[in-house]
């Protein structure tokens, strides 16, 4: 793939993780939080083509925006970044509708609507694909599992949107399964729950997804 900018909006441990991933694949990256401040640590360290900004500057920089945010502050995040900068670029929403109100998170969301599709409802020109979201942070780049790679779920309403981001999952080590259309976005999301359900009851978190085929 052809290099390319990179903004993410997200602050937290996915958004520097998969920051990280494309800066390792050679991309430009700009990293977006409302207080960008917070970032300066993450900028010093990250080297060469690592920067940091508002929302809207990491979005109006990318020509791939990665969505990280908080499920319930998801929307305000892409109000901030102002949609007309996401028009016509490929967004990979990595976020989870999770409610944390109750104790242990819950899906706040579903099963006849899901945030990616949401997205997409916020942002109409844009090519969101549904990705990264069934995966703790600390196995999205080059997951290392005795039963080979395991499998990222896709989902999208653009082919080409799709490629792109079945191209840098690859690349990152990753089998990848589409599922089909934005909507396909209201069963990737539960799958999260069933991701941190099973790390509740082992205690563990170094487990994926792998979808076997013949
Ligand atoms: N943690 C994981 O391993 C994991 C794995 C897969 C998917 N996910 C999903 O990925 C997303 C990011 O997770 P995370 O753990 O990295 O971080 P997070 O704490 O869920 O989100 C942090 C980001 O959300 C923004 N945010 C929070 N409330 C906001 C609001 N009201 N308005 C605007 N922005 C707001 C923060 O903005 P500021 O920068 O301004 O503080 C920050 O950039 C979530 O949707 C999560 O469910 C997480």
């Amino acid at each position: 793939m052809e290099k390319v900018k990179v903004g993410v909006l997200g602050s937290g441990d996915v958004g520097k993780v998969l920051a990280g991933g494309f800066l390792k694949l050679g991309h430009e990256v700009r990293i977006g939080s409302r207080r960008p401040e917070k970032l300066q640590e993450w900028a010093a360290g990250a080297g060469n083509g690592a920067s940091t900004g508002t929302f809207a500057e990491a979005a109006k920089f990318g020509d791939i925006i990665v969505l990280a945010t908080h499920g319930e502050g998801t929307q305000s995040a892409v109000e901030l970044a102002g949609a007309a900068n996401f028009d016509g670029k490929v967004v990979i929403d990595a976020t989870n509708p999770l409610d944390f109100s109750s104790g242990g998170p819950q899906l706040s969301i579903g099963f006849n609507d899901s945030l990616g599709e949401r997205v997409q409802r916020w942002l109409p020109n844009a090519r969101i694909v549904k990705a990264f979201n069934t995966v703790g942070n600390a196995h999205m780049i080059d997951p290392q599992f005795p039963g080979g790679p395991p499998t990222m779920f896709i989902a999208g309403n653009d082919a080409d949107a799709k490629k792109i981001v079945t191209q840098v999952s690859e690349a990152w080590g990753w089998d990848v399964a589409d599922l089909g259309g934005i909507e396909a976005s209201r069963y990737l999301e539960p799958m999260c729950m069933a991701w941190v359900v099973y790390g509740i009851r082992t205690g563990s978190w170094n487990h994926a997804f792998k979808l076997l085929r013949k």
